[in-house]
């Protein structure tokens, strides 16, 4: 497989971004809601860098992509988001593609009473964006490949590769 961005420039820049979140909320409690389950590497090694009063929840989101590289139907499950009203929320996902997940759970999170949402990913696939959406931490931008490992997966394979590499259709 070829390697996109090897585990020693992800963990660079985990530093990087965790840095930035630590000088943007100042102090202020978070609340880290994960999108589950590409959010599982770069969640877990974000916060362990975040020196800030902390609370981790999570929220599933999946688009039941089957045998194909094309998404399907979006299904989203709270049940396991605790209440959230009043507190500042940085949800994180694994990868910006069309948008349309981040779209509706920041939705959802507003809903919910959220005080602010700020949003954290990994990377960010260049010229795929079909909803406006901007995000407020983003690790990397990449090129329109589809890529796994470091939380991403095709069928829920490689996604505990350190890296992230370009899955190339047939592999
Ligand atoms: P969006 O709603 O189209 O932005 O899709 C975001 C979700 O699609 C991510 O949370 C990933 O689960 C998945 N996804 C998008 N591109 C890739 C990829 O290249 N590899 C693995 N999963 C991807
Ligand atoms: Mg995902």
């Amino acid at each position: 497989m070829e390697v996109l961005i090897p585990a020693d420039r992800i963990y660079a820049r985990v530093d990087e971004l965790a840095a930035e979140i630590v000088r943007v909320y100042d102090g202020r409690p978070v609340t880290v809601v994960g999108i589950l389950t590409g959010c599982l590497m770069f969640t877990a090694d974000l916060i362990r860098r975040i020196d800030l009063p902390l609370r981790v929840a999570f929220i599933t989101a999946s688009s039941y992509r089957g045998e194909t590289f094309i998404a399907g139907k979006l299904e989203i499950r709270d049940e396991l988001l605790p209440d959230i009203a009043g507190k500042h929320v940085l949800l994180l996902d694994d990868i910006l593609d069309t948008g349309k997940t981040l779209t509706r759970v920041v939705a959802l999170l507003i809903d919910r009473g959220a005080a602010s949402v700020k949003v954290g990913v990994l990377l960010r696939k260049i010229g795929r964006q079909e909803v406006p959406f901007e995000p407020d931490f983003v690790g990397f931008t990449i090129p329109d490949k589809f890529v796994v490992g470091y939380g991403l997966d095709f069928n829920d394979e490689y996604r505990h590769l350190p890296f992230v590499g370009v899955l190339q259709p047939g592999e």
